[in-house]
């Protein structure tokens, strides 16, 4: 899979990227990242991404100009099966869309800064709009950092153990049950006893009683909201 990212502020990503265990998949050649600095498509000379918003109000505008020259440039070179900007007003990631978004081929992910990217570029170019949560971060990067991470881990040979990711809270939209290592017994605090019993029939009927009740508890935490 190749992931383009498109943004103002491409730094961001090296630590993110670099450190983490995605770095399996990345240099194993699995999974290919892109980063693109949105100044280098600008074509006046102090390299200027934004200006004023239309119509007045604070707060600056990215520019379409430089993304439509990088979008441009990058859709002659191969064929994308989507275009995702990151947008507090997307559609809401949840497990399925990475799920889905995971088999595919080629992704361009654009993240907007200050007020957001000029509206034609969505128009035109963009075909898929995702939101981390009913909040607000400061800029599309980190959103697209956790897409990219949702996406990555589960392409198969990425993750140290495979069946891990699929495992995961939310994949069969029941919670995770709680996990304990050693010691068994610590400052006299216990870990349960099915789970050193080896009887593998009792402790996967523990985790799933403990994954439904989680997941109850959850449901009704949503509703009271
Ligand atoms: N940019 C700023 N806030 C965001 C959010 N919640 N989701 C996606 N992109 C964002």
């Amino acid at each position: 899979m190749r992931i383009d990212i498109l943004t103002p502020l491409p730094s961001i990503f090296n630590s993110i990227f670099e450190t983490s265990i995605l770095q399996r998949g990345i240099k194993s050649g699995i999974v290919k990242i892109k980063i693109h600095d949105l100044r280098d498509y600008s074509d006046s000379k102090q390299k200027k991404i934004d200006d004023y918003c239309y119509g007045g109000g604070a707060g600056m505008v990215l520019k379409p100009e430089p993304l439509a020259k990088c979008l441009r440039s990058l859709k002659k070179e191969r064929k994308y099966n989507k275009i995702i900007y990151m947008t507090p007003d997307g559609q809401e990631l949840n497990q399925k869309l990475s799920n889905n978004l995971s088999q595919l081929e080629n992704i361009i992910v654009i993240c907007g800064r200050y007020k957001g990217i000029d509206q034609r570029i969505r128009d035109l170019f963009v075909d898929l709009e995702v939101s981390i949560g009913e909040y607000v971060v400061s800029g599309g990067e980190l959103p697209a950092a956790i897409l990219c991470d949702t996406i990555i881990r589960l392409i198969p040979g990425v993750m140290n153990d495979e069946t891990s990711a699929l495992l995961d809270s939310f994949q069969d939209n029941l919670l995770a049950p709680p996990v304990y290592t050693r010691p068994s017994n610590w400052e006299g605090n216990l870990v349960p006893g099915v789970l050193l019993s080896g009887n593998e029939k009792e402790i996967n009927k523990w985790r799933e009683e403990k994954s439904l009740y989680l997941t109850e508890k959850r449901k009704k935490h949503k509703n009271i909201k």
